[in-house]
């Protein structure tokens, strides 16, 4: 814990240079990304990557994401591969992440003891011009307390982490919301999606001319925890959350007050103190940008349960129903 709380740090050139003077010094500074906001320190500084697990409460076997600004870095942290390399320059900078043999620059910290490392280069201006101030890789898991909601402002990261670091640099809301599409390529006939994200399945696949395998449906590799992010609540709300298929708008009328529906889209005729929807016209990318911070404030309003809707269709819908089934404990 701090004595001071964190202060959050507007985008100014000088502010950039001093956040970048801290990590280089071995601090933990909260960052924008595109999809959520991250805590990070220098991924080549064994002991500055050990506050990030101290302070988000972290276990150890689970590893960090790995980002860079050069496609200059990706060979000096990873055994690199031709499915590797066509899916970078595609979807590089953005919400993907590359799970690959590491080299031995990167401390075993930050994988976690893994012989791979997950890494990626994010697209958010702020995060960029960090980046390449620093000079130096960073690890960044989510910036939130481990097993919460991942963060989609500063203000999240000041709610969750505000005692425990000090820097937060606010890039304003983030413009995707949920967390990076992970892709394990390390055999790149067997690609597997870890964690489905606003890259979608079948984007990866056009590019890689190949189905994806899941991650759960094949068999597991050597260690006990393939994708930790896949442990079952790792974002949950603390309200159960119970998920549907498509919430009847009839039983969502007559219910007590004390249990919150969360609809994809606006039911239509039907509104009240706890009917809620993700976006109003089951627009995807808005409802995904907003999933999480509608979970946090209908969290902290005390409801005795939340009723979620999934999404319709593919894309972007595999990865907003994915979080809330996670938001909901289920595995699968
Ligand atoms: O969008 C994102 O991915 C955000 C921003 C900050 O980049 N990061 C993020 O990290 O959400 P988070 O909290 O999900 O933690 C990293 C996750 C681990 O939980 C694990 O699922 C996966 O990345 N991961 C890291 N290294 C891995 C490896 N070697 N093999 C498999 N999965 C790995
Ligand atoms: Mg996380």
């Amino acid at each position: 814990m701090n004595s001071r709380p964190a202060r959050l740090y507007r985008g100014t050139p000088r502010n950039l240079a001093f956040l970048a003077r801290r990590l280089r010094a071995g601090e933990l500074v909260a960052v924008p990304t595109e999809t959520v906001y991250g805590l990070a320190a220098n991924a080549l500084d064994p002991r500055a990557c050990e506050k990030i697990f101290r302070a988000k409460g972290r276990p150890t076997h689970d590893p960090l994401i790995v980002h860079i600004h050069a496609l200059a870095q990706l060979a000096m942290l990873a055994e690199t591969n031709d499915a590797a390399r066509r899916l970078a320059k595609k979807f590089w900078p953005g919400p993907l992440t590359l799970v690959l043999p590491k080299k031995s620059a990167v401390p075993a910290i930050v994988t976690a003891g893994l012989p791979s490392v997950a890494i990626r280069m994010p697209r958010h201006p702020l995060m960029r011009r960090l980046l390449r101030l620093v000079g130096q890789p960073l690890a960044a898991p989510s910036a939130n307390p481990f097993g919460y909601v991942s963060p989609t402002t500063a203000g999240h990261v000041r709610t969750g982490l505000g005692r425990e670091i000090r820097f937060i640099l606010d890039g304003g809301p983030t413009t995707i919301g949920l967390e990076s599409t992970i892709v394990d390529v390390r055999d790149p006939r067997r690609p597997r999606l870890l964690r489905p994200g606003a890259i979608s399945r079948a984007q990866i696949e056009a590019v890689l001319g190949q189905k994806l395998f899941s991650a759960g449906k094949h068999p597991r590799p050597r260690t006990p925890l393939p994708a930790p992010g896949l442990l079952a609540r790792h974002y949950s709300p603390r309200t159960p959350l119970v998920l549907h298929k498509k919430i009847p708008a009839g039983r969502a009328a007559k219910s007590s007050a004390a249990e919150a529906w969360l609809f994809f889209a606006q039911p239509r005729g039907l509104s009240g103190p706890n009917i809620f929807c993700l976006d109003a016209r089951g627009d995807a990318g808005r409802a995904a940008r907003k999933l999480f911070g509608r979970l946090r404030t209908l969290d902290e309003r005390g409801f005795k349960k939340i009723h979620a809707e999934r999404a319709p269709g593919r894309g972007l819908a595999e990865a907003i129903n994915d979080r809330l089934r996670r938001a909901a404990g289920n595995r699968g």
